[in-house]
C-alpha cells in the first residue's frame, strides 16, 4: 500500500493541466467526494499498526499535496486566460458611422431660432385637416383651382377631409383657440398632388407666420421679414416686396431677397435677376379674422409662409428637391 501512496504522490507532483477539463479531472480523482485518497484512508484502518507509522504521514502528505496542487493548477489556468487575450489593445478602434441632423431639420431649427428671438412662439397643427381650415376659412373661393383633385390629396369627400396643402390651416386653428395678441410661427409638412421632379414634390415643408393685434401694419410685416432675411442670409441682404395675390391676405406680397451668392449682380441661382423669392405674405384679410371670431374693426394682422426646402436649396445651392427625401447618405453626410 505504501508503494501505491508513493506512486500517487509522484503523480500529484507531476500533474499538469492545460484546460479546465483537465483541472476538473484532477479534482475528481484526488479531492472530489469519491477520491482515491479517501479509499486509501478506508484501507488504512485495517492495516497492521506497525505499518501505520509510516503509512499515516505518507497518506496525509498525499492529501495535502493534492489540495495544494489543485489550487496551483486552477490558478495557473486562470492567470493564463487573462494574460493571453485575443484583444489587441494597440489596434486602432473601429467607429460606427455617425448620423447627422437632416438639412431640412437644420433649416427649420434655424428659422425657429431667428423668429423666437423676435418674440414669436411655435405652434403646431395637424397634417390631416378639413376643408374649412385648409381652404374655406382662408377665403378660398368655392371654385378655386387649388381645391381640385389634381392639387389636393383628399382623404374623404363630403365632408371633405384632406392632407393640408399648406401650413396656413394652423392660422385658422390658432385664431379659433386664442385671441389677439398673436405672434406665432407654425412649421410643418404639407402635401400636394404634384408630379415629382427636381423642382416639385408631393410633400414638402413650410413655416407659416401670423401676427394679430391692434395697429399691426404693413410696416411690421416688412420689418419682421427684413430682420429674418439678414439673420438667415447675411447682414448685407436687402429685401423687396412684389405685389401678389393670396385669397387670405389683402394686400399680398411676395418677398424677394437680394441674391446672397452674387450680391445682386446676377448669377445662375438668381437667374441673372439679382433677386430670389423666399416667401409669400400679406395683411390678413378681414374676412379671415371674422371667420375666426376676431373683430376686424379692432384688430389687424400680417401673415407669411415660406418653404423650408426652398430656403435650404438657396442656402446650400442644391438644385434637386428629390435629394431631401431619397436618404442618400452621400448627400446627407455633407450637412
Ligand atoms: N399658403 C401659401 C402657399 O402655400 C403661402 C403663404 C402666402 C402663406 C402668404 C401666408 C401668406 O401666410 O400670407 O403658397
Amino acid at each position: 500500500m505504501l508503494e501505491k501512496v508513493k506512486e500517487l504522490i509522484s503523480e500529484v507532483e507531476s500533474a499538469v493541466a492545460k484546460t479546465d477539463q483537465e483541472v476538473e479531472n484532477f479534482r475528481l480523482k484526488f479531492v472530489g467526494r469519491n477520491n482515491v485518497i479517501n479509499d486509501l484512508f478506508d484501507e488504512f484502518k485495517s492495516v497492521p499498526s506497525e505499518q501505520k507509522r509510516e503509512l499515516g504521514p505518507a497518506l496525509n502528505k498525499l492529501k495535502n499535496q493534492a489540495q495544494e496542487k489543485l489550487k496551483e493548477l486552477s490558478n495557473a489556468l486562470n492567470s493564463q486566460s487573462s494574460s493571453v487575450s485575443d484583444v489587441d489593445v494597440t489596434l486602432p478602434g473601429t467607429f460606427g458611422k455617425e448620423g447627422s441632423v437632416h438639412p431640412i431639420s437644420q433649416t427649420k431649427s434655424r428659422i425657429i431660432e431667428i423668429f423666437e428671438r423676435q418674440g414669436f412662439n411655435v405652434e403646431d397643427g395637424p397634417e390631416i385637416d378639413n376643408d374649412w381650415n385648409n381652404f374655406t376659412a382662408l377665403n378660398f373661393p368655392e371654385n378655386h383651382p387649388a381645391r381640385e383633385m389634381q392639387d389636393t390629396y383628399f382623404v374623404e369627400k363630403n365632408p371633405d377631409i384632406l392632407l393640408r396643402t399648406h401650413t396656413s390651416n394652423v392660422q385658422i386653428r390658432l385664431m379659433n383657440k386664442k385671441k389677439p395678441p398673436i405672434r406665432s410661427i407654425m412649421p410643418g409638412r404639407v402635401y400636394r398632388n404634384e408630379a415629382i421632379s427636381a423642382r416639385a414634390h408631393c410633400f414638402f415643408h413650410q413655416v407659416e407666420g401670423l401676427v394679430v393685434g391692434e395697429n399691426i401694419s404693413f410696416k411690421d410685416l416688412k420689418n419682421t421679414l427684413y430682420h429674418f432675411s439678414k439673420e438667415m442670409f447675411g447682414k448685407e441682404t436687402k429685401i423687396r416686396l412684389r405685389p401678389s395675390y393670396f385669397p387670405f391676405t389683402e394686400p399680398s406680397a411676395e418677398i424677394d431677397i437680394s441674391c446672397f451668392i452674387c450680391g445682386g449682380s446676377g448669377c445662375k441661382i438668381c437667374k441673372q435677376t439679382g433677386w430670389v423669392e423666399i416667401a409669400g405674405s400679406g395683411m390678413v384679410d378681414p374676412n379671415v379674422l371674422e371667420n375666426c371670431g376676431i373683430d376686424s374693426t379692432k384688430y389687424s394682422g400680417f401673415a407669411f409662409g415660406m418653404g423650408i426646402e426652398r430656403i435650404t436649396m438657396l442656402k446650400y445651392q442644391i438644385d434637386d428637391l428629390r435629394l431631401f427625401s431619397e436618404n442618400d447618405i452621400r448627400f446627407l453626410k455633407q450637412f
